[in-house]
Protein backbone atom coordinates (compact mmCIF):
# COMPACT_ATOMS: atom_id res chain seq x y z
CA UNK A 1 0.00 0.00 0.00
CA UNK A 2 1.53 3.58 -0.91
CA UNK A 3 1.50 5.73 1.95
CA UNK A 4 -0.35 8.16 -0.18
CA UNK A 5 -3.70 8.08 -1.34
CA UNK A 6 -5.94 9.93 -3.64
CA UNK A 7 -9.64 8.22 -3.98
CA UNK A 8 -10.73 9.06 -7.20
CA UNK A 9 -14.44 7.61 -6.20
CA UNK A 10 -14.68 9.88 -3.43
CA UNK A 11 -12.60 12.55 -3.86
CA UNK A 12 -10.66 12.00 -0.47
CA UNK A 13 -7.23 13.02 -0.02
CA UNK A 14 -5.35 10.34 2.48
CA UNK A 15 -2.15 12.06 4.18
CA UNK A 16 0.76 9.77 5.05
CA UNK A 17 0.74 7.79 8.31
CA UNK A 18 2.26 9.81 10.57
CA UNK A 19 1.52 13.14 9.01
CA UNK A 20 1.99 15.75 11.52
CA UNK A 21 -1.25 17.81 12.11
CA UNK A 22 -0.24 21.03 14.03
CA UNK A 23 -1.51 24.91 14.44
CA UNK A 24 0.77 27.94 15.28
CA UNK A 25 0.72 31.30 17.15
CA UNK A 26 3.59 33.35 18.13
CA UNK A 27 4.62 34.51 21.61
CA UNK A 28 4.10 38.26 21.08
CA UNK A 29 0.90 37.72 19.71
CA UNK A 30 -0.86 36.06 22.19
CA UNK A 31 1.19 35.99 25.17
CA UNK A 32 0.31 38.97 26.57
CA UNK A 33 1.73 39.52 30.48
CA UNK A 34 4.51 41.79 28.78
CA UNK A 35 5.63 42.64 32.19
CA UNK A 36 5.43 39.60 34.29
CA UNK A 37 7.67 37.24 35.89
CA UNK A 38 10.86 40.07 35.03
CA UNK A 39 9.89 40.15 31.27
CA UNK A 40 11.93 43.26 29.49
CA UNK A 41 10.44 45.23 26.59
CA UNK A 42 11.28 43.61 23.33
CA UNK A 43 10.80 45.71 20.17
CA UNK A 44 7.43 45.09 19.53
CA UNK A 45 6.41 46.44 22.71
CA UNK A 46 8.38 49.66 21.93
CA UNK A 47 6.73 49.86 18.67
CA UNK A 48 3.21 49.29 19.20
CA UNK A 49 3.22 52.13 22.02
CA UNK A 50 4.33 54.35 19.51
CA UNK A 51 1.61 56.56 17.97
CA UNK A 52 0.77 55.50 14.66
CA UNK A 53 3.08 52.32 14.30
CA UNK A 54 0.10 49.58 14.94
CA UNK A 55 -3.64 49.85 13.96
CA UNK A 56 -6.06 51.54 16.31
CA UNK A 57 -2.94 51.99 18.51
CA UNK A 58 -3.48 48.20 19.63
CA UNK A 59 -0.67 46.83 21.58
CA UNK A 60 -0.05 43.04 22.86
CA UNK A 61 0.13 44.15 26.13
CA UNK A 62 -2.75 41.73 27.00
CA UNK A 63 -3.38 39.69 23.65
CA UNK A 64 -5.19 36.49 24.22
CA UNK A 65 -4.02 36.11 27.69
CA UNK A 66 -2.42 32.96 26.52
CA UNK A 67 -0.02 33.33 29.49
CA UNK A 68 -2.64 32.79 32.15
CA UNK A 69 -4.75 30.41 30.02
CA UNK A 70 -2.19 28.12 28.25
CA UNK A 71 -3.56 25.17 30.22
CA UNK A 72 -7.13 25.62 29.00
CA UNK A 73 -5.72 26.61 25.63
CA UNK A 74 -3.49 23.24 24.96
CA UNK A 75 -6.66 21.37 26.48
CA UNK A 76 -8.96 23.18 23.42
CA UNK A 77 -5.70 21.73 20.60
CA UNK A 78 -6.24 18.49 22.51
CA UNK A 79 -9.74 18.88 21.94
CA UNK A 80 -9.30 19.45 18.05
CA UNK A 81 -6.95 16.34 17.68
CA UNK A 82 -3.51 18.50 17.20
CA UNK A 83 -0.93 16.02 17.40
CA UNK A 84 1.55 19.42 17.03
CA UNK A 85 1.89 22.70 18.46
CA UNK A 86 4.23 24.99 17.09
CA UNK A 87 4.63 28.72 19.58
CA UNK A 88 7.12 30.99 20.08
CA UNK A 89 9.64 31.83 22.82
CA UNK A 90 10.02 35.25 23.87
CA UNK A 91 13.55 36.21 23.86
CA UNK A 92 13.16 38.83 26.62
CA UNK A 93 11.44 36.23 28.84
CA UNK A 94 14.55 33.99 29.00
CA UNK A 95 17.54 36.72 29.08
CA UNK A 96 15.82 40.09 30.13
CA UNK A 97 18.79 41.92 30.85
CA UNK A 98 21.08 40.95 27.61
CA UNK A 99 22.97 43.23 26.11
CA UNK A 100 25.14 43.62 23.55
CA UNK A 101 28.32 42.68 25.28
CA UNK A 102 26.87 39.66 27.54
CA UNK A 103 23.64 37.46 27.58
CA UNK A 104 22.78 38.62 31.06
CA UNK A 105 21.59 36.41 33.89
CA UNK A 106 18.77 33.76 32.95
CA UNK A 107 15.44 34.14 34.23
CA UNK A 108 14.34 30.87 35.32
CA UNK A 109 10.54 32.34 35.78
CA UNK A 110 10.85 32.66 32.03
CA UNK A 111 12.16 29.20 31.64
CA UNK A 112 9.38 27.78 33.97
CA UNK A 113 6.28 29.06 31.49
CA UNK A 114 7.91 27.10 28.89
CA UNK A 115 8.51 24.67 30.63
CA UNK A 116 5.35 24.00 32.23
CA UNK A 117 3.69 25.01 28.74
CA UNK A 118 5.96 21.68 26.71
CA UNK A 119 4.84 19.39 29.81
CA UNK A 120 1.25 20.77 29.86
CA UNK A 121 1.50 19.67 25.89
CA UNK A 122 3.34 16.60 26.26
CA UNK A 123 0.82 15.36 28.81
CA UNK A 124 -2.23 16.05 25.99
CA UNK A 125 -0.01 13.86 23.41
CA UNK A 126 0.58 17.12 21.42
CA UNK A 127 3.92 17.51 20.06
CA UNK A 128 5.94 20.88 20.97
CA UNK A 129 7.73 22.81 18.22
CA UNK A 130 9.55 25.95 19.23
CA UNK A 131 10.11 28.74 17.18
CA UNK A 132 13.27 30.48 19.30
CA UNK A 133 13.01 34.03 17.16
CA UNK A 134 9.30 35.31 16.23
CA UNK A 135 10.62 38.78 15.94
CA UNK A 136 10.53 40.09 19.34
CA UNK A 137 13.87 41.18 19.92
CA UNK A 138 14.88 42.62 23.33
CA UNK A 139 14.78 46.23 23.34
CA UNK A 140 18.28 46.77 24.91
CA UNK A 141 20.01 44.72 21.65
CA UNK A 142 17.93 47.00 19.14
CA UNK A 143 19.44 49.75 21.46
CA UNK A 144 22.52 48.69 20.46
CA UNK A 145 21.73 48.12 16.77
CA UNK A 146 19.71 45.24 16.61
CA UNK A 147 19.99 42.93 13.78
CA UNK A 148 22.42 45.38 12.02
CA UNK A 149 24.65 44.35 14.88
CA UNK A 150 26.90 41.27 14.32
CA UNK A 151 27.12 41.28 18.16
CA UNK A 152 22.91 40.47 18.18
CA UNK A 153 23.75 37.21 16.26
CA UNK A 154 26.24 36.34 19.12
CA UNK A 155 23.87 36.81 21.79
CA UNK A 156 21.35 34.57 20.13
CA UNK A 157 23.33 31.70 19.83
CA UNK A 158 23.98 32.20 23.42
CA UNK A 159 20.28 32.00 24.15
CA UNK A 160 19.25 29.58 21.69
CA UNK A 161 21.63 27.40 23.60
CA UNK A 162 19.63 28.41 27.09
CA UNK A 163 16.69 27.74 25.56
CA UNK A 164 18.04 24.18 24.24
CA UNK A 165 19.34 23.23 27.45
CA UNK A 166 15.98 23.56 29.39
CA UNK A 167 13.82 21.92 27.24
CA UNK A 168 15.74 19.81 24.46
CA UNK A 169 15.12 16.69 26.30
CA UNK A 170 11.07 17.36 25.77
CA UNK A 171 10.99 19.71 22.72
CA UNK A 172 11.65 17.45 19.48
CA UNK A 173 11.84 20.27 16.87
CA UNK A 174 13.57 23.94 17.27
CA UNK A 175 13.05 26.54 14.72
CA UNK A 176 15.82 29.01 14.89
CA UNK A 177 14.16 32.09 12.90
CA UNK A 178 10.68 32.75 11.63
CA UNK A 179 10.58 34.63 8.34
CA UNK A 180 13.94 36.52 8.45
CA UNK A 181 12.57 38.37 5.42
CA UNK A 182 10.05 40.09 7.84
CA UNK A 183 12.68 40.67 10.11
CA UNK A 184 15.65 42.35 8.05
CA UNK A 185 12.98 44.05 5.24
CA UNK A 186 9.83 45.28 7.28
CA UNK A 187 11.48 45.98 10.36
CA UNK A 188 14.96 48.00 8.44
CA UNK A 189 14.19 48.52 5.14
CA UNK A 190 10.13 49.80 5.13
CA UNK A 191 9.41 50.69 8.84
CA UNK A 192 6.18 49.00 8.89
CA UNK A 193 7.21 46.15 11.90
CA UNK A 194 9.38 46.83 14.87
CA UNK A 195 11.73 48.43 15.33
CA UNK A 196 10.23 50.71 12.12
CA UNK A 197 13.60 51.90 10.59
CA UNK A 198 13.97 52.66 6.73
CA UNK A 199 17.53 52.10 6.30
CA UNK A 200 18.01 49.45 2.63
CA UNK A 201 21.94 49.22 3.90
CA UNK A 202 20.87 48.55 7.78
CA UNK A 203 18.33 46.01 6.03
CA UNK A 204 21.04 43.92 4.43
CA UNK A 205 23.27 44.01 7.18
CA UNK A 206 20.31 42.62 9.03
CA UNK A 207 19.97 39.74 6.67
CA UNK A 208 23.10 38.86 7.07
CA UNK A 209 23.29 38.86 10.91
CA UNK A 210 20.13 36.67 10.60
CA UNK A 211 21.55 33.85 8.74
CA UNK A 212 24.29 34.00 11.53
CA UNK A 213 22.26 33.90 14.05
CA UNK A 214 20.34 31.38 12.45
CA UNK A 215 23.87 29.58 11.84
CA UNK A 216 24.69 30.00 15.43
CA UNK A 217 21.58 28.36 17.17
CA UNK A 218 21.84 25.30 15.29
CA UNK A 219 25.67 25.08 16.62
CA UNK A 220 24.27 26.17 19.69
CA UNK A 221 21.03 23.75 19.96
CA UNK A 222 23.13 20.89 18.51
CA UNK A 223 25.56 21.07 21.39
CA UNK A 224 22.68 21.00 23.98
CA UNK A 225 20.19 19.38 22.39
CA UNK A 226 21.90 16.68 20.34
CA UNK A 227 18.46 14.59 19.70
CA UNK A 228 16.34 17.43 18.72
CA UNK A 229 15.63 18.50 15.01
CA UNK A 230 16.77 21.83 14.49
CA UNK A 231 14.75 24.13 11.69
CA UNK A 232 14.65 27.52 9.85
CA UNK A 233 11.21 28.97 9.01
CA UNK A 234 10.94 30.94 5.61
CA UNK A 235 8.59 32.68 3.94
CA UNK A 236 9.51 32.07 0.01
CA UNK A 237 7.71 33.40 -2.79
CA UNK A 238 6.26 31.59 -5.76
CA UNK A 239 7.47 34.42 -7.72
CA UNK A 240 5.46 35.11 -11.31
CA UNK A 241 6.64 37.31 -14.32
CA UNK A 242 4.04 39.27 -16.15
CA UNK A 243 5.18 38.02 -19.41
CA UNK A 244 8.19 36.13 -20.46
CA UNK A 245 10.39 39.19 -21.53
CA UNK A 246 13.32 39.72 -20.53
CA UNK A 247 12.61 42.90 -18.30
CA UNK A 248 9.58 40.96 -16.55
CA UNK A 249 11.78 37.80 -16.19
CA UNK A 250 14.82 40.03 -14.55
CA UNK A 251 12.44 41.48 -12.81
CA UNK A 252 10.71 38.03 -10.86
CA UNK A 253 14.99 37.18 -10.73
CA UNK A 254 15.51 39.98 -8.45
CA UNK A 255 12.75 39.42 -6.39
CA UNK A 256 13.64 35.93 -5.99
CA UNK A 257 16.64 36.83 -5.15
CA UNK A 258 15.91 39.51 -2.40
CA UNK A 259 13.03 36.90 -0.91
CA UNK A 260 14.41 33.39 -1.36
CA UNK A 261 17.92 32.99 -2.34
CA UNK A 262 19.23 35.61 -0.38
CA UNK A 263 18.40 32.82 2.74
CA UNK A 264 18.16 29.56 1.14
CA UNK A 265 21.65 29.68 -0.54
CA UNK A 266 23.58 30.75 2.43
CA UNK A 267 22.11 28.58 4.25
CA UNK A 268 21.84 25.64 1.89
CA UNK A 269 24.44 26.01 -0.01
CA UNK A 270 27.02 28.16 1.43
CA UNK A 271 27.17 31.54 -0.33
CA UNK A 272 25.30 34.32 -1.14
CA UNK A 273 23.92 34.50 -4.82
CA UNK A 274 26.17 36.57 -6.80
CA UNK A 275 23.11 38.71 -8.62
CA UNK A 276 22.18 39.46 -5.71
CA UNK A 277 25.18 40.63 -4.35
CA UNK A 278 25.85 42.69 -7.82
CA UNK A 279 22.19 44.49 -7.83
CA UNK A 280 22.69 45.57 -4.21
CA UNK A 281 26.12 46.54 -4.36
CA UNK A 282 25.38 50.55 -4.85
CA UNK A 283 23.54 50.00 -1.10
CA UNK A 284 26.16 47.96 0.55
CA UNK A 285 29.45 46.25 0.20
CA UNK A 286 28.47 43.07 1.90
CA UNK A 287 31.88 43.85 4.03
CA UNK A 288 29.73 42.57 7.02
CA UNK A 289 30.01 38.45 5.47
CA UNK A 290 33.30 38.05 7.43
CA UNK A 291 35.52 34.62 6.67
CA UNK A 292 33.94 32.12 8.36
CA UNK A 293 30.70 33.30 8.59
CA UNK A 294 29.03 30.82 5.19
CA UNK A 295 30.49 27.60 7.57
CA UNK A 296 28.77 28.51 10.02
CA UNK A 297 25.50 29.74 8.69
CA UNK A 298 25.33 26.43 6.15
CA UNK A 299 25.61 23.80 8.89
CA UNK A 300 23.09 21.21 8.23
CA UNK A 301 19.31 21.63 8.93
CA UNK A 302 17.20 18.94 9.38
CA UNK A 303 14.34 20.18 8.37
CA UNK A 304 12.70 23.47 6.42
CA UNK A 305 9.57 25.42 7.24
CA UNK A 306 7.92 26.93 4.76
CA UNK A 307 5.34 29.42 5.52
CA UNK A 308 2.60 30.09 2.45
CA UNK A 309 -0.38 32.27 2.06
CA UNK A 310 -0.63 34.35 -1.07
CA UNK A 311 1.47 33.58 -4.47
CA UNK A 312 3.59 36.89 -6.50
CA UNK A 313 3.05 38.80 -9.62
CA UNK A 314 6.04 40.75 -10.97
CA UNK A 315 6.48 42.75 -13.79
CA UNK A 316 9.02 45.46 -14.57
CA UNK A 317 7.90 48.61 -14.15
CA UNK A 318 8.74 51.10 -17.37
CA UNK A 319 8.12 54.57 -15.40
CA UNK A 320 5.19 55.46 -17.55
CA UNK A 321 2.42 55.33 -15.13
CA UNK A 322 2.28 55.23 -11.50
CA UNK A 323 3.65 51.84 -10.00
CA UNK A 324 0.88 49.18 -8.82
CA UNK A 325 1.05 47.28 -5.29
CA UNK A 326 -0.72 44.06 -4.81
CA UNK A 327 -3.40 45.92 -3.90
CA UNK A 328 -3.53 48.74 -5.87
CA UNK A 329 -1.52 51.43 -6.43
CA UNK A 330 1.87 52.46 -4.71
CA UNK A 331 1.79 55.39 -2.63
CA UNK A 332 5.14 56.10 -2.58
CA UNK A 333 6.03 54.89 1.04
CA UNK A 334 9.29 53.00 1.72
CA UNK A 335 9.25 49.44 0.08
CA UNK A 336 11.24 46.20 1.21
CA UNK A 337 12.13 45.63 -2.43
CA UNK A 338 15.83 46.46 -2.18
CA UNK A 339 17.78 47.96 -5.36
CA UNK A 340 14.36 46.62 -7.08
CA UNK A 341 12.58 50.23 -8.22
CA UNK A 342 12.12 49.31 -11.67
CA UNK A 343 10.04 46.35 -9.73
CA UNK A 344 6.14 46.25 -9.82
CA UNK A 345 3.74 43.68 -8.10
CA UNK A 346 0.60 44.27 -10.46
CA UNK A 347 -2.67 44.32 -9.36
CA UNK A 348 -4.66 40.78 -9.24
CA UNK A 349 -8.22 40.17 -9.54
CA UNK A 350 -9.90 36.84 -8.32
CA UNK A 351 -10.69 36.08 -4.49
CA UNK A 352 -8.53 37.64 -1.76
CA UNK A 353 -8.42 37.52 1.86
CA UNK A 354 -9.21 40.05 4.22
CA UNK A 355 -5.62 41.28 4.07
CA UNK A 356 -6.05 41.82 0.37
CA UNK A 357 -3.86 38.88 -0.60
CA UNK A 358 -4.49 36.70 -3.73
CA UNK A 359 -5.68 33.17 -3.42
CA UNK A 360 -3.42 30.75 -5.35
CA UNK A 361 -2.70 27.72 -3.79
CA UNK A 362 -0.73 26.43 -6.72
CA UNK A 363 1.89 28.51 -5.13
CA UNK A 364 1.83 25.98 -2.05
CA UNK A 365 2.43 22.82 -4.37
CA UNK A 366 5.02 24.25 -6.76
CA UNK A 367 7.25 26.11 -3.91
CA UNK A 368 7.22 22.45 -2.08
CA UNK A 369 8.04 20.83 -5.39
CA UNK A 370 11.24 23.43 -5.89
CA UNK A 371 12.36 22.88 -2.84
CA UNK A 372 12.52 19.14 -2.93
CA UNK A 373 14.17 19.39 -6.06
CA UNK A 374 16.46 21.80 -5.32
CA UNK A 375 17.68 20.40 -1.76
CA UNK A 376 16.76 16.65 -1.97
CA UNK A 377 17.26 14.72 0.96
CA UNK A 378 15.76 17.92 3.12
CA UNK A 379 12.45 17.19 5.15
CA UNK A 380 10.16 20.03 4.69
CA UNK A 381 6.88 20.98 6.46
CA UNK A 382 4.58 23.81 5.98
CA UNK A 383 5.12 25.74 9.53
CA UNK A 384 1.96 28.14 8.51
CA UNK A 385 -1.01 28.32 6.47
CA UNK A 386 -4.08 29.91 6.67
CA UNK A 387 -6.19 33.28 5.92
CA UNK A 388 -7.87 35.89 7.73
CA UNK A 389 -11.72 36.69 6.52
CA UNK A 390 -14.21 39.46 8.12
CA UNK A 391 -15.96 36.81 10.07
CA UNK A 392 -19.19 37.67 11.66
CA UNK A 393 -19.83 35.85 14.89
CA UNK A 394 -23.68 34.53 15.86
CA UNK A 395 -24.77 35.60 19.12
CA UNK A 396 -23.35 32.58 20.71
CA UNK A 397 -19.66 33.24 19.77
CA UNK A 398 -19.85 30.66 16.92
CA UNK A 399 -18.68 31.59 13.53
CA UNK A 400 -19.65 30.16 10.56
CA UNK A 401 -16.39 30.54 8.04
CA UNK A 402 -16.86 28.89 4.86
CA UNK A 403 -14.33 31.29 3.14
CA UNK A 404 -11.58 29.93 5.47
CA UNK A 405 -12.76 26.39 5.32
CA UNK A 406 -12.00 26.35 1.95
CA UNK A 407 -8.78 28.30 2.30
CA UNK A 408 -7.66 25.60 4.35
CA UNK A 409 -9.36 22.92 1.80
CA UNK A 410 -7.69 23.95 -0.88
CA UNK A 411 -4.35 24.71 0.57
CA UNK A 412 -4.07 20.96 2.17
CA UNK A 413 -5.02 19.79 -1.07
CA UNK A 414 -2.35 21.83 -2.88
CA UNK A 415 0.31 19.72 0.04
CA UNK A 416 -1.39 16.50 -0.77
CA UNK A 417 -0.42 17.33 -4.39
CA UNK A 418 3.11 18.06 -3.72
CA UNK A 419 3.78 15.14 -1.51
CA UNK A 420 1.85 13.04 -4.27
CA UNK A 421 4.50 14.19 -6.71
CA UNK A 422 7.55 13.43 -4.48
CA UNK A 423 7.93 16.66 -2.04
CA UNK A 424 9.01 15.21 1.45
CA UNK A 425 6.47 17.30 3.46
CA UNK A 426 6.09 15.79 6.96
CA UNK A 427 3.85 18.01 8.43
CA UNK A 428 1.41 20.91 7.84
CA UNK A 429 0.32 23.93 10.97
CA UNK A 430 -2.40 26.33 10.43
CA UNK A 431 -2.16 29.94 11.13
CA UNK A 432 -3.65 30.21 13.55
CA UNK A 433 -4.90 28.64 16.93
CA UNK A 434 -6.47 32.13 17.61
CA UNK A 435 -7.20 35.28 16.53
CA UNK A 436 -4.31 37.56 17.94
CA UNK A 437 -2.57 40.39 17.46
CA UNK A 438 -1.77 40.76 14.00
CA UNK A 439 1.02 42.74 13.90
CA UNK A 440 0.61 46.30 12.64
CA UNK A 441 -2.83 45.85 11.87
CA UNK A 442 -3.72 45.39 15.35
CA UNK A 443 -6.58 43.04 16.31
CA UNK A 444 -8.46 43.63 13.04
CA UNK A 445 -7.67 40.80 11.49
CA UNK A 446 -8.18 37.58 12.33
CA UNK A 447 -6.94 34.62 11.65
CA UNK A 448 -7.60 32.22 14.16
CA UNK A 449 -9.36 28.61 13.59
CA UNK A 450 -10.77 29.84 17.45
CA UNK A 451 -12.66 32.81 17.23
CA UNK A 452 -11.93 35.16 20.48
CA UNK A 453 -13.92 37.62 22.12
CA UNK A 454 -11.47 40.18 23.09
CA UNK A 455 -13.16 41.55 25.69
CA UNK A 456 -14.08 38.38 27.46
CA UNK A 457 -11.47 36.40 26.50
CA UNK A 458 -13.59 33.50 25.71
CA UNK A 459 -12.64 31.26 23.27
CA UNK A 460 -15.17 29.67 20.31
CA UNK A 461 -13.77 26.78 17.47
CA UNK A 462 -15.33 28.36 14.50
CA UNK A 463 -16.50 25.81 11.55
CA UNK A 464 -12.40 26.00 9.94
CA UNK A 465 -11.91 24.24 12.89
CA UNK A 466 -14.14 21.76 12.98
CA UNK A 467 -13.30 21.15 9.91
CA UNK A 468 -9.85 21.08 10.74
CA UNK A 469 -10.53 18.06 13.44
CA UNK A 470 -11.98 16.45 11.26
CA UNK A 471 -8.95 16.25 8.87
CA UNK A 472 -7.07 15.80 11.42
CA UNK A 473 -8.58 12.70 12.97
CA UNK A 474 -9.19 11.25 9.41
CA UNK A 475 -5.87 12.43 8.34
CA UNK A 476 -7.25 13.20 5.34
CA UNK A 477 -9.23 16.02 3.64
CA UNK A 478 -12.77 14.70 2.51
CA UNK A 479 -13.94 17.14 -0.74
CA UNK A 480 -16.48 20.01 -0.28
CA UNK A 481 -20.27 18.73 0.16
CA UNK A 482 -21.93 19.06 -2.95
C1 LIG B 1 3.32 35.59 9.00
C2 LIG B 1 3.79 35.66 10.43
C3 LIG B 1 2.72 35.34 11.44
C4 LIG B 1 1.39 35.92 11.05
C5 LIG B 1 1.05 35.58 9.63
C6 LIG B 1 -0.30 36.08 9.16
O1 LIG B 1 4.13 36.40 8.22
O2 LIG B 1 4.86 34.76 10.63
O3 LIG B 1 3.15 35.81 12.70
O4 LIG B 1 1.36 37.28 11.28
O5 LIG B 1 2.04 36.05 8.76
Amino acid sequence: MTSIQHDQETGTLRFPEGFVWGAATAAYQIEGAVAEDGRTPSIWDTFSHTPGKVLDGDTGDVAVDHYHRFRSDVALMAELGLTAYRFSIAWPRITPHVTADAIGPVNEAGLAFYSALVDELLAAGISPTATLYHWDLPQALEDAGGWTNRATADRFGEYAGIVAAALGDRVGVFTTLNEPFCSAYLGYACGVHAPGRTDDAAALAAVHHLNLAHGRAVAAVRAAAPAARVSLTLNLGWINPATDSAPDVDAARRIDGLQNRVFLDPVLNGRYPEDVLADTSAVTDWSFVRPGDLEVISAPIDVLGLNYYSPTHVRHWTRERPRESPTGLDDGSPRPWIAADDVEFPTQHGPRTEMGWTIDPRGLTELLLRLAAEHPGLDLMVTENGAAFADVPEPDGSVHDPERVAYLRDHLAAVHEAISRGAPVTGYYVWSLLDNFEWAYGYSKRFGIVAVDYATQQRTPKDSAHFYAATVRANAVEPAPG
